[in-house]
């Protein structure tokens, strides 16, 4: 006998057309498609053209019209500022009304770009659901991001106004985020024609005349703009993540397969309904905080709770259960890295047991590989399913889950349990051969991608197809190796490329070593990502010395952990570096990362038959364990 899992899979398998077009009556359309997939443009697949359709329409208005605008829609807990605010549908609806008539004010129309630069409050999600609902294309940026990283993506998207705020704030301090805003505008060569600002309590940013436009004020002048209809094949949003260079991915988002896969993974995925709480502790500036505090849970007319705050610290490790028991949180979403902090802070999970968690039912965690001591820890003390799942920015959503609304498979630890409905997931080798069962191999994804997954890169389809499209032909390469085992379970084990997950923060290596190059001192550099029992991994920076350099190291070290603070931003989480005679390199002159990642993490290695200099990792393992690393971590 199937069950509901096994029938979704086998319909979105055979007939696509059929799945997600049923999943697509459940969203509002001013006018339907006339394709559910489009396979026309090869290897370019759009979903649902000729459809047309809102996004903020199918998040706001349409609840509000179907009797849920009493109903609250956004719940922002702020500890750092000891504020919660509720909005109802109806609230939020004329408050996204009311800013995308202060967009419309300064020129936005639809198509145009919109850059937001914004913490954790609820402006972030009025500033995107308000460009949704003029049809502009918003692009959110991480605030632990530097001047420099948002630069380029003020260079790549050229958005036509910016939105920001004063500050944002970590834990206790204040980060003033109009300088960093205005230096990355100086930066840049394409520059914004206004920035809106919202001047929170704590810091107030000076403002340039003629360019900058105060949030309240221009609210209080503003009139509620409607929704405009766009095509489902518009872009919603661009979202740039770190790819194998210093310069970022633009990952674009369509209006009409997002809405409707993204509704249909709340049931699915996450089994809630209309008029459940549901909460993704992220931050807006990450896919998951686009999916899952914003788009999705509002499609779907849950309440979502959008969280200015730190799993620890703010005040303590029992936030997480405050926030849960205080708003009947069914169902949260987070990374492992957040239960790690808890964990460290509160082992015996005693403040679990000061609040009544009584409508919690799911504990989600993605963002990075979930070590089974967090899992067991987190059903020991939680008493509910903790449920691992994959995906990435470009997939919008869960690449493989144990869909707890069709199915509740047996969790097995360190798997994400099997392909979502839509993914054909495969292992494969190099020559794009099956693997056998329980065999590693690059984990790709048979072409089309389901609805909801992103269509292109920003202005980029070359570099869309070389990344994702041409190593693996018609298949979508996730750049991440693992396996499937016989009864179908996914195992995610390592990236393929040089990206590094840092505290559930993807980061690219290369970009970090790009920095460090350009320190004068510098001849050649490394970064690899190493085991951290916090963070999952931690940037480390190995630096070879131009000859002749003199300087302490220490000053050199320092020097370099600034440049990346500097440009890349506080969230690379970059801090050690140590210098090192020479790197080991292959004969052919390839730095051997894996080796040097291997001494780095404790693990046992073989000395490369291809190495130049075997000696050379007996200092490698010196240089490792003068900073705390080789040999001492446990
Ligand atoms: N604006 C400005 N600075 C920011 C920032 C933001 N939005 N977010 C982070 N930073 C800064 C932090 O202040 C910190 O700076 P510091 O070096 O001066 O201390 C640095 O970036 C690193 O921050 P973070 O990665 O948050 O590390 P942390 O040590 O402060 O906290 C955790 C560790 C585990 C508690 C935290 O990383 C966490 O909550 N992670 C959850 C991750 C998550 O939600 N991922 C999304 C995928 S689901
Ligand atoms: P991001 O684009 O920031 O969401 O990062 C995506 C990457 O994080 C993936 O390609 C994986 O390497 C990693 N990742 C995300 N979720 C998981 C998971 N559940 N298990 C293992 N790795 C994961």
């Amino acid at each position: 006998m199937t069950n509901l899992y096994e029938e979704a899979y086998a319909k979105s398998m055979n007939d696509p057309d059929a799945f997600w077009g049923e999943a697509a009556e459940d969203c509002h359309w001013y006018k339907k498609w006339d394709k559910v997939l489009d396979d026309s443009n090869k290897p370019f697949y759009r979903w649902f053209t000729g459809g047309i359709c809102n996004t903020c329409y199918n998040a706001l208005d349409l609840h509000v019209e179907n009797g849920r605008g009493d109903q609250d829609a956004l719940i922002y807990d702020s500890p750092v500022t000891d504020t919660i605010k509720k909005y109802t549908y109806r609230e939020l609806r004329d408050e996204v009304a009311k800013f995308a008539g202060v967009l419309a004010n300064q020129g936005v129309t639809k198509g145009d770009r919109v850059i937001i630069y914004m913490p954790m409050i609820a402006e972030a999600a009025i500033a995107m659901l308000a460009c949704a609902r003029l049809g502009a294309i918003h692009s959110v940026v991480f605030g632990g991001f530097a001047a420099k990283e948002l630069a380029t993506r003020i260079e790549d998207a050229k958005p036509k106004v910016m939105v920001s705020a004063s500050c944002g704030i970590e834990v206790k301090k204040v980060i003033a985020y109009k300088p960093l805003l205005d230096e990355a505008i100086k930066l840049s060569s394409s520059k914004p024609e206004k920035c809106v600002i919202l001047q929170r309590p704590m810091e107030t940013a000076s403002m340039i005349d003629g360019r900058d436009v105060d949030w309240k004020e221009a609210m209080a002048a503003a009139q509620p703009h409607d929704c405009v209809p766009v095509a489902a094949t518009d872009p919603l949003y661009i979202l740039y993540t770190s790819g194998t260079t210093g310069q970022p991915k633009g990952v674009v988002r369509d209006n009409g397969g997002h809405m409707v896969a993204l509704k249909w993974t709340m049931k699915a995925i996450y089994d809630v309904d209309a008029g459940d709480v549901y909460w993704a502790a992220s931050d807006v500036g990450w896919v998951v905080g686009h999916s899952y505090i914003v788009y999705g849970p509002l499609f779907k007319g849950c309440t979502t709770i959008l969280f200015e705050g730190k799993p620890v610290g703010t005040p303590d490790a029992g936030v997480f259960w405050r926030v849960i028991s205080q708003h009947g949180v069914r169902s949260l979403f987070t990374a492992p890295t957040a239960f790690r902090a808890i964990k460290r802070d509160d082992p015996k999970g005693e403040l679990i047991k000061k609040y009544d968690l009584s409508n919690f039912k799911y504990l989600f965690l993605a963002g990075e590989r979930s070590d089974p001591d967090t899992i067991q820890w987190s059903e020991r003390n939680l008493k509910v399913p903790v449920i691992d799942h994959w995906w990435q920015t470009e997939t919008g959503w869960a690449i493989a889950a144990n869909c707890m609304g069709l199915h509740q498979f047996p969790v097995i630890y360190g798997s994400p349990t099997k392909a979502a409905p839509g993914w054909n997931l495969q292992a494969v080798d190099a020559e794009c051969n099956q693997m056998p069962p329980g065999e590693i191999g690059a984990l790709v994804v048979k072409l089309p991608l389901p609805p909801g997954t992103l269509p292109t890169l920003y202005k980029a389809d070359e570099r869309y197809k070389e990344a994702y499209l041409e190593e693996f032909p018609g298949y979508y390469k996730t750049a991440d190796a693992g396996y499937i085992d016989e009864n179908g379970y996914a195992y995610v084990m390592s990236r393929t490329d040089d990206i590094i997950n840092v505290a559930g923060h993807r980061l690219s290596t290369g970009a970090m070593e790009e920095v460090l190059a350009d320190h004068p001192d510098v001849a050649e550099c490394a970064v690899l990502g190493v085991e951290d029992s916090l963070k999952g991994q931690i940037p480390v920076g190995f630096l070879v010395l131009n000859a002749g350099v003199d300087r302490p190291h220490d000053d050199i070290t320092k020097e370099v952990v600034q440049m990346v603070r500097d440009r890349i931003g506080p969230v690379a989480a970059f801090k050690t570096a140590t210098v090192v005679k020479r790197l080991p390199k292959t004969r052919s002159g390839k730095i051997l990362r894996g080796t040097i990642q291997k001494i780095a993490d404790n693990k046992d290695y073989k000395v490369p038959a291809t190495i130049d200099d075997p000696t050379i990792l007996g200092e490698i393992e010196d240089a490792l364990n003068t900073i705390g690393l080789a040999g001492s971590r446990s």
